[in-house]
């Protein structure tokens, strides 16, 4: 078997989130037939309303040619049965950040895929050798982690779990080339590079806020007029999803055997726990009820 790039012409993608949502229309534009797996036909409805509205809106700007996104809208097809991902050469998985629901997941898609078929997780913390010691053919398990929102960053992190072989490392950092990225190679430990070097920034903010310090849009603004980041802590945990935010952080600090610099406090667990997700139900840190983010109450 030879894995080569120009070799694939059908990729999966597992999990129609915003993640999931946002990879699909990027290989759909970069010439890849894309089939977009959920087990929930809403998720799959909006992903695919969302990517044709984003496609038709870059259409509009004059940033991507009319009929370009005409044909990556043809080359998206939404699937509500797993077996559609049978003529995939390479997977993409992103679905809820919870290790048992994923190796579940990887087991029922090797009975679907040939045994030559490239597995990818876009786990944010979790290992990918423990993805990979639920499949038969570990040699073709590695990590593909994007970032959001995945048509604009350009970095996506690739993983090699223990036994993955050099050829799918190769296929998948080549993927990441033709869907005008840049791909970087990261080791299997907790929240890989980005993540675990990040982790400062939202914990710290997060303690600073519950010392009384300061508040959530006030951190949010230093950190943009001040520091000249993009989002402040708290807005950019409101995009990602305290959904995946929170036990990302879990997950890091446990790996890193419950190192105090990446502890972090209850508030953060309090809203996980209220379902205070952040924009993708209306509220988390700020409140998205009317349009733009406001202070919650
Ligand atoms: P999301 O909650 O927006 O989407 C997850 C989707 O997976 C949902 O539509 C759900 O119906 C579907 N799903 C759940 N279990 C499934 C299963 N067994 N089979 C098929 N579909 C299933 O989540 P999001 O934010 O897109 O995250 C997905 C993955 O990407 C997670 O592993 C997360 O850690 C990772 N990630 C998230 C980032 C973010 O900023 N949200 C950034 C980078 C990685």
């Amino acid at each position: 078997m030879t894995y080569s790039v120009s070799g694939l012409s059908v990729v999966g993608v597992i999990g129609a989130g915003i993640m999931g949502a946002g990879i699909a229309q990027v290989l759909a534009a970069s010439g890849f037939q894309t089939v977009l797996y959920d087990t929930r036909p809403e998720a799959l409805a909006k992903a695919q309303a969302d990517i044709h509205a984003r496609l038709d809106r870059l259409a509009e700007k004059g940033q991507m040619g009319a009929q370009d996104a005409a044909h990556a809208k043809s080359r998206l097809r939404i699937a509500s049965d797993l077996a559609d991902l049978a003529p995939a050469g390479l997977v993409i998985e992103a679905i809820v950040e919870n290790l048992e629901v994923k190796q579940a997941l990887f087991r029922q898609l090797e009975e679907v895929v040939p045994e030559t078929a490239v597995l990818a997780s876009n786990t944010s913390s979790l290992s990918i050798a423990a993805i990979g010691r639920a499949c038969r053919h570990r040699q073709r398990i590695c990590g593909m982690h994007f970032f959001n929102p995945v048509p604009l960053m350009k970095l996506v992190e690739v993983i090699a779990g223990p036994a993955t072989r050099p050829e799918v490392m190769q296929l998948a950092t080549d993927l990441v080339g033709r869907m005008g990225k840049v791909a970087v190679v990261a080791k299997d430990g907790p929240g890989f590079l980005v993540n675990l070097g990040g982790r400062a920034f939202y914990t710290e903010a997060l303690h600073i806020e519950a010392e009384g310090v300061a508040s959530p849009e006030q951190i949010d603004r230093i950190m943009t007029a001040g520091c000249g980041f993009r989002m402040g802590p708290f807005a950019l945990m409101d995009l990602t999803g305290i959904d995946v935010n929170f036990p990302v952080t879990g997950f890091i600090h446990q790996g890193h055997q419950y190192d105090p610099r990446l502890k972090t406090a209850p508030r953060h667990e309090r809203m996980f726990e209220a379902g205070l997700y952040g924009r993708k139900v209306g509220r988390g840190f700020y409140d998205y009820s009317e349009g733009a983010a406001k202070p919650a109450a």
